[in-house]
């Protein structure tokens, strides 16, 4: 595991943008495994600054992402599928056939049925085969939570677990309140890569910056391996870089650090 942490977000976002412009022309056929939320819009605004400045070419680039709310159509506009298009995708010149986001709409299930229901389990099996069909995901980018939660997997969540629907805990759906009208409008599931899922994939770029991730990065780059810290898993991984702006890498031990 590799922690290089940069003076800020910018050159954290760049630095991220790089890596993955690099696979990109290395393999212009590269299978991307991509991540929501507040962190990665830095490095995505970079990566439209490269196609649009460098020419970097998304035309043959087939992504996956690692999670989305169930219920929630792909128009809606806190819907994961919204978000990337926003973002990223509507940006670059990627094919619309070579995007994946989990599917978050199945027809008129009813909420009680979601976890049961064999609709949704199919759906997970088919995203797992499709990233397998593709040959796996090359580099998979992650943020991380304030607890050490990668996707949804939150403390708890098996270590090998698999592409799956989870129950949001009270504390999610309450923090996510704040983007719904009101707390009922939050979705109460999501699908989700699992770690098992995440893990495979032959490179993981973890980002995170702020002081608010500091104690999650400790725990993952330090702490033992644990399913109570799900960000730990990466300990194990083979080729896993994590990149973090100043405050985010203010708890860590100085020999687990190098600076970019
Ligand atoms: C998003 C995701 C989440 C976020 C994490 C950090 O697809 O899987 O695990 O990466 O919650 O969120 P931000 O970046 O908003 O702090």
């Amino acid at each position: 595991m590799l922690v290089v942490v940069h003076e800020d977000y910018d050159a954290m976002s760049k630095k991220g943008a790089e890596i993955i412009a690099s696979r990109i022309r290395r393999k212009p056929n590269l299978v991307l495994g991509l991540a929501t939320g507040s962190t990665p819009l830095g490095l995505y605004k970079e990566l439209i600054k490269l196609h649009k400045n460098e020419g970097l070419d998304f035309s043959k680039v087939t992504t996956f992402n690692l999670d989305e709310y169930v219920g929630l159509p792909p128009e809606h506009d806190q819907s994961y599928h919204f978000f990337m298009w926003e973002n990223l995708f509507k940006h670059i010149n990627i094919e619309r056939s070579h995007v994946h986001v989990p599917q978050g709409m199945y027809g008129d299930l009813k909420i009680s049925s979601f976890e049961t229901d064999p609709k949704i389990q199919q759906f997970c099996s088919w995203y797992e085969d499709e990233m397998l069909r593709y040959g796996g995901l090359d580099i998979q980018v992650l943020g991380i939570g304030g607890n050490g939660h990668i996707a949804f997997n939150e403390p708890g969540s098996s270590l090998g677990s698999r592409t799956r629907i989870k129950t949001l805990t009270e504390k999610t759906v309450k923090d996510n309140a704040r983007f719904f009208k009101t707390v009922n409008d939050v979705p109460r599931y999501a699908i989700t890569m699992g770690i098992g899922t995440i893990m495979e994939a032959k490179e993981l770029l973890l980002l995170a910056n702020g002081d608010g991730k500091a104690d999650a990065v400790k725990a993952a780059v330090e702490g033992p391996i644990t399913a109570m810290c799900p960000a730990s898993a990466l300990q194990l991984h083979r080729k896993a870089i994590i990149l973090t702006d100043k405050k985010a890498a203010g708890k860590l031990s100085a020999e687990f650090v190098t600076y970019g």
